[in-house]
């Protein structure tokens, strides 16, 4: 959990991509190069009085002058979105991470890209990326309505046929049907970025042709509600010192360790982004995020929302 470079970016464009999505180009205002980006990576863009949110690059891999963003304005949300599309202006100065990678491009023959509204951001870097490479891909987009959907000629430019747009009206997406139509060839992989729902229709359907989770990989942009969970409080212990801590039932464990001095990493707060994660030695984890694997939650958790059964011990 190394410190992330915070810089303070300038916003150089501001375009209305859909009637309620920007994208927002930024550059360091003296620097010519950005950190490296990964395709499919994200920044942690810190907006005032409101926190940090997260947001996926839609530009390309590789070095940059530029970072790009799109933010889909949501009226129920926290706030971020609002201010995003309503104060922050072009010439403003705001601080944006270097980029993170939670959703890499794995090596595969074929990649299959499966995007609800503004979950297409990150398959914009990663269906060009595999492009680039000469690997196979296709985008399966799912949208509202066709005017409502954003980035649709630029993904045209690129991906020409492997492009499929769902509307309501003109057919909705099939999850069942295309897995069965994949088949289960090894050398492919499938992404999926998007509301909840959707990304529960993959699951399930790659679930019941046999897929395996590990050629399956989600980015989720919403936090897992579970209205049933009951919060007990647990202790945790620090691996390599010994010291024991209490963390009561409406506490979380970052809050505990951070008020004690340990220096650590979060951005979200809500398990989606994957920046306090910790491995730990010992103990029976309730994992509460969206953003670990199976395999991953055998030795780590996210401390800003998973808790254990009675004690934990850390390998910090
Ligand atoms: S801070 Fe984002 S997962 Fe914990």
């Amino acid at each position: 959990m190394s410190a992330r470079l915070i810089m303070k970016l300038q916003l150089v464009e501001k375009t209305l991509e859909a009637p309620d999505v920007v994208s927002l180009v930024f550059k360091h205002p003296r620097r010519p190069e950005l950190p490296q980006s990964e395709a499919g990576a994200h920044v942690d863009v810190h907006i005032p009085d409101l926190g940090i949110r997260q947001y996926s690059l839609c530009g390309g891999a590789g070095g940059a002058s530029t970072y790009r963003i799109a933010v889909r304005r949501e009226e129920s949300g926290r706030g971020g979105s609002s201010w995003i599309h309503s104060s922050l202006k072009v010439g403003d100065i705001i601080p944006v991470s270097a980029p993170r990678s939670n959703f890499p491009l794995s090596k595969a023959k074929k990649h299959v890209f499966i995007a609800g509204g503004i979950g297409i951001t990150p398959f914009l870097a990663m269906a060009s990326e595999a492009g680039r490479r000469g690997e196979e891909f296709e985008v399966h987009y799912c949208v509202r309505s066709r005017p409502s959907a954003a980035f649709v000629d630029e993904l045209s430019q690129y991906c020409g046929n492997r492009l499929h747009l769902y509307a309501p009206s003109e057919g909705r997406f099939d999850a069942a049907r295309l897995f069965a139509a994949l088949n289960s060839r090894s050398d492919i992989r499938v992404y999926g970025c998007g509301p909840a729902k959707l990304l529960e229709a993959v699951e399930t359907a790659a679930e019941d042709q046999g897929w395996p989770s590990s050629r399956l990989h989600f980015e989720r942009f919403q936090a897992a509600v579970d209205e049933n969970f009951v919060p007990e409080s647990f202790d945790l212990t620090i691996g390599s010192t010994g010291q024991k801590l209490h963390v009561a039932k409406d506490r979380s464990a970052l809050q505990v360790l951070k008020e004690n001095g340990f220096n650590l990493q979060a951005s979200c707060e809500v398990g989606i982004c994957g920046s306090c994660r910790c491995n730990y030695v010992e103990g029976d984890v309730l994992h509460r995020d969206t953003i670990l694997s199976r395999e991953e939650r055998v030795k780590s958790l996210t401390l800003c929302v998973s808790r254990a059964r009675g004690s934990l011990v850390l390998d910090l």
